[in-house]
């Protein structure tokens, strides 16, 4: 995802722009720029390259610059190739821009502009909106008229900080389906696409909402709205800033993703936390409003990991609520006809609360008067926002994920996934006390259960270093264990850039066994459950065709054990949460065998932290 970072005030621009830079470093980019005003009556500067921050940092050290105003950005390439040429910011005449989303009407912007005689110097969409403001300002507009005349013209999604030539105080800023915040300390302003990037400066923050644009200055904030087309100054709503620095610092760990395994237990607990007490559910903890609800029907919709944490979500909800619950990638839910009605509840699974694809499944769900909830780590993010008018929103409160390949937010997803099951049943009256105190008794056991696996760290590494040199690997499962073979598949996949497959392990004769050879480690997961034996055939199938078995399973399945040429084993638990000791193990494979590839753990090639492109 692209990062924003856009600060006029008493400090060095440069320097406080590219310390927010370097925090939303772990969001995935391919550029990075900066544009900023050394002076009042001084010409703007502007560098941008190719690579990584550190490459615009080198170029910027040999300036030594100092200035009252800047903006940077971090870019990940949608339209045109990762270059020195399409790296934001973007000039034209007066006009600097950076910008996040995607214009969907660029290319016929880019055309009329073209034939009125335009030249553009890059392949990006958003240079475009650089020649529509420049354009409108030469109409003697101001810069406020000017900007809401370009955003009206403007479609898609977009997150833009922008600065003028002859405007040295003031950073003009839009927002819609993008996520974008304002900033303000005693010794300056702020525009950031996300508020890690401000974690070192403290400020008070305001997120802005779809429609808003305007400007803000040491001195004064303008923000008006395209969306409720009022010509009122829109108030703001300032709060201190969520984000802290140690949640973003790698303390001990080598890799954020190692650190965020690891937090794992404790993110577990603060899932849990107020929304269980004398081992039932606290149905008041969790803030939803099923009163407007009628379900009868379940949606979850979800991309990646969040969707196979919905697929583990789809079990419990059935089994507990005797309704149908679909689970749907979200990129294809929202362009087919689909039955979503007033008797549906959709859940949107998501970390970030930014995936477009998600985002525009619930504003979809919402146009079909469905009933709308997240499951959600980020407070305010436009999918939490969108809920907030229908049932609400179950955040994971497992703390700012940072690493590209999500862990810790997958197995809260899951665990609050179960709350929620065990407290629609409860809503609904299909729980009883016995299975609510076991269900809920087998939730409290995770956080103590997780902290003894992750001592079996060192093992997997080992386990690890064994498949260096493999090209391929396939993940089965059974039950609740397929999803898991599904996301231990995505771990290895996003990380050690393999080929690997999930599959429900009953699938493997109906094709996938064709790959099996000596060449092809398999990794089976076990529950400690009537699916065992059925599995341990699985086994026997891909080892009579010369697989390494990589077997995850109860630690006293001895069966087991004697078939495999490598063994996890795990300590006993309620089948309820079985699913999330295999996930540990898993997420650890792919982390170890990454890192001994000597692969970017945290920012993997071409991925990106939130996916807020289509
Ligand atoms: C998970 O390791 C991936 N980074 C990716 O699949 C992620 O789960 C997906 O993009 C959904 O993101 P979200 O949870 O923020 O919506």
């Amino acid at each position: 995802m692209c990062g924003i970072v856009g600060y006029v005030g008493k400090k060095n621009a440069v320097q406080v722009v590219m310390q927010g830079l370097s925090r939303l470093e772990y969001r995935g980019y391919d550029s990075a720029g900066i544009a900023f005003l050394p002076n009042v009556g001084h010409a703007t500067h502007l560098q941008k390259y190719q690579g990584q921050l550190s490459v615009l940092q080198n170029h910027i050290r040999e300036l030594d610059p100092t200035a009252i105003m800047a903006i940077g950005h971090t870019r990940w390439a949608t339209h045109g190739v990762p270059s020195d040429a399409n790296a934001h910011p973007h000039k034209y005449g007066r006009v600097q821009v950076v910008h996040n989303g995607i214009i969907e009407n660029y290319a016929h912007i880019k055309n009329q502009l073209l034939a009125e005689g335009h030249h553009f110097s890059s392949e990006t969409d958003t240079e475009v909106i650089a020649h529509l403001i420049d354009q409108q300002l030469s109409l003697n507009k101001n810069p406020l008229d000017a900007l809401r005349t370009v955003a009206d013209i403007l479609r898609g999604a977009y997150s833009l900080a922008i600065s003028l030539d002859g405007d040295p105080h003031k950073l003009y800023f839009a927002k819609l389906r993008s996520p974008l915040l304002l900033g303000r300390s005693h010794d300056g302003v702020f525009i950031a696409s996300d508020e890690f990037a401000l974690v070192d400066f403290g400020p008070q923050v305001a997120e802005l909402v779809d429609g808003d644009f305007g400007y803000i200055s040491e001195d004064e904030v303008e923000i008006f709205s395209l969306v409720e087309k009022t010509t009122a100054l829109r108030k703001l709503s300032w709060q201190p800033l969520r984000a802290v620095a140690d949640q973003v610092s790698k303390g001990s760990f080598k890799h954020f993703m190692h650190k965020e395994i690891f937090e794992q237990p404790e993110a577990i607990k603060r899932a849990l936390a107020g929304r269980v007490g004398d081992g039932k559910i606290n149905l008041p903890g969790l803030g939803l409003d099923f009163s407007k609800a009628q379900v009868k029907r379940i949606h979850i919709v979800a991309c990646g990991s969040a969707y196979y944490a919905g697929l583990v979500a789809k079990t419990d909800l059935e089994a507990m609520l005797k309704i149908s619950v679909d689970v749907e990638i979200a990129s294809e839910y929202r362009y087919r006809q689909t039955l979503t009605d007033e008797h549906t509840l959709v859940i949107a699974i998501s970390q970030s609360g930014e995936t477009a694809d998600t985002l525009a499944a619930i504003e979809k769900a919402l146009s079909l008067n469905a009933s709308c909830m997240s499951i959600c780590n980020v407070v305010g993010s436009a999918i939490w926002r969108k809920c907030e008018g229908s049932v609400g929103n179950l955040s994971l409160n497992a703390g700012p994920e940072i690493s590209v390949a999500s862990t810790k937010a997958f197995t809260s997803q899951i665990v609050v996934a179960k709350l929620l099951a065990l407290a629609l049943a409860k809503h609904l009256g299909g729980l009883s006390a016995d299975e609510e105190v076991s269900k809920v008794r087998a939730l409290l056991s995770l956080p103590h259960k997780i902290t003894d696996l992750l001592g079996s760290d060192n093992m997997v590494r080992l386990l690890a270093s064994n498949f260096i040199d493999h090209p391929k690997m396939l993940y089965i499962g059974r039950g609740d264990l397929y999803p898991i073979a599904y996301e231990g598949a995505l771990k290895m996949k996003e990380l050690a850039y393999i080929f690997a497959e999930g599959y429900p392990a009953g699938e493997l004769k109906h094709g996938p066994i064709a790959t099996v050879d000596s060449d092809m480690p398999v990794v089976v997961l076990f529950g400690n459950d009537d699916l065992m034996a059925k599995t341990l055939s699985n086994l026997s199938e891909v080892k009579a065709r010369g697989a390494k078995i990589i077997s995850i399973a109860p630690m006293n399945a001895e069966l087991v054990q004697e078939d495999s040429d490598f063994f996890i084993g795990l300590d006993e638990v309620d089948p309820f949460v079985a699913s999330l000791m295999s996930a540990v193990i898993v997420q650890l494979l792919a982390y170890h065998l990454c890192d001994l590839k000597g692969l970017d753990v945290d920012k993997p090639r071409n991925l990106a932290k939130s996916v807020t492109v289509e």
